[in-house]
């Protein structure tokens, strides 16, 4: 399955509300333990100078407005495959950042190709995105990421951790050193669920990322009502 089968799957599970907008509606619509770790290194790295962000797979678009509310004066791209989705965060932003809301562009389609036209990058934020990637995807992500970023650029990505509720609705399609990648019986889609960090840890070092601790969390009601989502983030800082 390419990325773009998988955003295909998810394009279908918006328009049949299969899930309810992913964060959407859940303790971590807003931001998360992650976001918030992400931010303060962004604080360290940057102390309010305007470098540009970027989220992919933005999803509703809740953790763009907030990326955008505490980066003070930078610009922020918010990649959303689907095109209706994509359209709702622009309306987002407008409700909820007032004159901040020209800080924010909305680009909709495939998260690569958002990043060939990017320009310099402070930060590159993808909340749930990247297991659905391949390794060979997630090296082209980090390449283009890396060619956009001076010493000091962030790169925070997070995956399905293994105990996510969606891990045991599926089939497992391969065993990697990362963790088991499962095709979901719901929605069709194959996520790679983390039981080890180390791998996806030397993805992000081979582009000249140092990887701090792992964050994980959980949050309830992401996927299926009544149980919980579980995750791992990484936030990569591009050395000197
Ligand atoms: C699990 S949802 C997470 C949404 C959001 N980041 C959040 O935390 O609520 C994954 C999102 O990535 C989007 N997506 C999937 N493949 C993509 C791609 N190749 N480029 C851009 N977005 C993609 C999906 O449409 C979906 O909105």
């Amino acid at each position: 399955m390419t990325r773009h089968d998988a955003a295909a799957g998810f394009q279908q599970a918006y328009r049949g509300n299969l899930y309810d907008g992913f964060s959407h509606g859940t303790p971590g619509q807003w931001t998360t333990p992650f976001l918030e770790a992400t931010l303060a290194v962004h604080q360290e790295q940057f102390q309010g100078s305007s470098v540009g962000t970027l989220e992919g797979g933005a999803g509703r678009g809740y953790h763009s407005v907030t990326i955008v509310r505490n980066t003070h004066g930078g610009h922020h791209t918010a990649n959303e495959y689907d095109p209706a989705t994509a359209a709702g965060i622009t309306a987002l932003a407008k409700q909820h950042l007032n004159d901040d809301s020209s800080r924010l562009s909305v680009v909709p389609g495939d998260l690569v190709m958002c990043l060939q036209d990017a320009g310099d990058l402070g930060l590159f934020y993808a909340n749930s995105v990247l297991h659905f990637f391949s390794p060979d995807e997630r090296d082209e992500v980090y390449g283009e990421v890396a060619s956009r970023q001076p010493a000091g650029g962030l790169v925070a990505v997070s995956f399905k951790g293994y105990d996510d509720a969606l891990r045991t609705r599926g089939q497992v399609v391969e065993q990697t050193a990362a963790g088991p990648i499962v095709r979901s019986h719901d929605d069709g889609i194959e996520r790679l669920f983390v039981s080890q960090v180390d791998p996806l840890i030397t993805e992000l070092s081979r582009h000249g990322y140092a990887v701090q601790r792992p964050i994980a969390w959980a949050i309830p009601d992401y996927n299926m009502p009544g149980e919980d989502s579980h995750f791992v983030g990484l936030i990569g800082v591009r050395g000197h």
